[in-house]
């Protein structure tokens, strides 16, 4: 059996006019959903992200302002500039790109962001929000990969999930999510002690953990939902996931590729997030 692709592009595509046709409706209101998205040094990588952030929010009618700030900018400054885009009416939503230069405590920034404009979902309240079911903002890319999820119309209920890895960003809210509909879920990590043992358990395995053939299809349970966090290069240079893709979509019953898969979704939720956020302010939540 060759697996059925989970295409994000075209998901993303359905999405975005979705948050374009709602951010529409609060234009006509006189509110238009603003993100802000601080970068501070030159961070190649960084640089691009920032830019598709942007130009996400441009194509579906979002305001965005990008800051960029020297390496060197002090973290009293940064703090000043989280402050006043805290107290910015036309700012709903606040992404401080990360990593950020060593002198600069990241945690400490990303508490200094109002939850109410988290919308990376990185801030302790938000990441409590998540484990207590309370209304908050969701990391974008376990988000992204919930509404992959939902548009094969898959039920998690009483099932199982294997997420591998267990980052605070990716790992450990991605878990949480899969809970709160109801599936059995192990975390497993580089500790684990027989990884291809709890995986082939798994009716939906999730990888994220940031190395190439992570999962390969000796490991994966005929059938099994496969989503591929990882964004790699193989030895020719070309973007690749953490699965073995060629071996394990012969195995799987849904896979995600990589490139256009759980990638182009990221943004995408980060956009919902905005969006939401906006919509929480025009209430005046
Ligand atoms: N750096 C890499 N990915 C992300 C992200 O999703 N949010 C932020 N703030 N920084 C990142």
């Amino acid at each position: 059996m060759t697996a059925a692709l989970i295409d994000g592009n075209a998901l993303s595509k359905q999405l975005r006019s979705e948050v374009a046709q709602r951010a529409a409706a609060l234009k006509s209101r006189g509110l238009t959903p603003g993100l802000a998205v601080v970068l501070v040094g030159d961070n190649p990588a960084s640089q691009v992200y920032v830019r598709n952030k942007v130009k996400a929010c441009e194509d579906s009618g979002l305001h965005s302002v990008l800051e960029k700030y020297d390496a060197s900018m002090s973290e009293a400054d940064l703090l000043a500039r989280v402050d006043a885009l805290n107290n910015d009416p036309a700012i709903h939503g606040i992404l401080v790109q990360l990593p950020l230069p060593a002198h600069i405590d990241a945690q400490k920034v990303i508490e200094a962001i109002s939850p109410l404009k988290d919308v990376d979902g990185f801030h302790i309240a938000s990441a409590g929000a998540l484990m207590t079911g309370m209304p908050g903002f969701w990391p974008c890319t376990p988000y992204g990969c919930m509404k992959m999820l939902e548009s094969i119309g898959y039920e998690l209920k009483g099932k199982h999930a294997v997420v591998i890895g267990r980052s605070n960003i990716v790992g450990k809210p991605m878990a949480l999510m899969l809970l709160q509909k109801d599936a059995t879920v192990t975390i497993c990590h580089s500790r684990t002690a027989d990884l291809k043992a709890q995986t082939l358990q798994a009716d939906v395995i999730v990888a994220a953990v940031g190395r190439r053939n992570v999962l390969t299809a000796d490991m994966v349970k005929p059938g099994a939902v496969v989503l591929d966090v990882g964004m790699n290069r193989n030895d020719e240079g070309k973007l690749c996931g953490d699965v073995d893709f060629d071996g394990v979509r012969e195995v799987a019953g849904h896979i995600t590729p990589v490139p256009g898969g759980v990638g182009p979704m990221t943004i995408t939720m980060l956009l919902v997030n905005t969006l939401e956020a906006a919509e929480r302010a025009a209430l005046g939540a």
